[in-house]
């Protein structure tokens, strides 16, 4: 039998591995502390120059009279075309549709929504484009966008809403500029509700 290979062959330099612990340690103590850094560097960009959410603007709305009065009751709702050629969109999301449930907009034109919710947190999301934000009782939500394509697009409800969330569906349509613009012609408030 052999004898045990003595200890001192592998020496032992207890405070060399802690400097060098302590080293890797501080490294991913820096790489994280930066990590948080350039989130809110990136949140504070996109929120001052593209005024994504947190809104850059706190408009309220009451839900509990938001059909007898201001710029949500029912006959105000939908596109409405702009003296200056935009469009703004006025909106609810309610439990658990949203009004009007198909919007219409035209090509190559600014669109601006304006919309809230009448009970719950909703969500307000056009499929395959940035909007995306949240309907929060009490507040406006705003967001700003163009289509260049005629088609129509889905508009879930991405926020759990209640029993009936997974059935709250709202479409887009966007149409030719042309053909928007007649339809304005004839009616103040559009929609492709049918
Ligand atoms: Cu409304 Cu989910």
């Amino acid at each position: 039998m052999k004898d045990p290979i003595p200890l001192a062959t592998f020496p032992h330099t207890p405070d060399a591995g802690a400097e060098r612990a302590a080293r890797i340690e501080r490294r991913w103590a820096a790489t994280s502390i930066a990590i948080i850094a350039l989130l809110v560097v990136i949140a504070a960009y996109a929120g001052v120059h593209q005024a994504v959410m947190p809104q850059s603007r706190i408009e309220t709305a009451d839900p509990r009279t938001l059909h007898l009065a201001g710029e949500f009751i029912e006959s105000n709702l939908g596109s409405d075309l702009q003296p200056d050629g935009s469009v703004m969109v006025r909106a609810i999301g309610q439990q658990y549709s949203f009004t009007p449930q198909c919007i219409v907009v035209p090509t190559g034109t600014p669109i601006n929504f304006r919309a809230t919710s009448a009970d719950v947190v909703h969500g307000f999301l056009i499929d395959g484009t940035t909007v995306n934000t949240m309907l929060v009782p009490g507040y406006v939500s705003t967001i700003s966008t163009r289509f260049e394509t005629p088609g129509e697009r889905h508009m879930p409800c991405h926020e759990f809403c209640g029993t009936g969330h997974e059935g709250m569906w709202g479409k887009l349509r966007v149409i030719d500029k042309t053909a928007f613009q007649q339809m304005a012609a004839n009616r103040r408030r559009l929609s492709c509700v049918e």
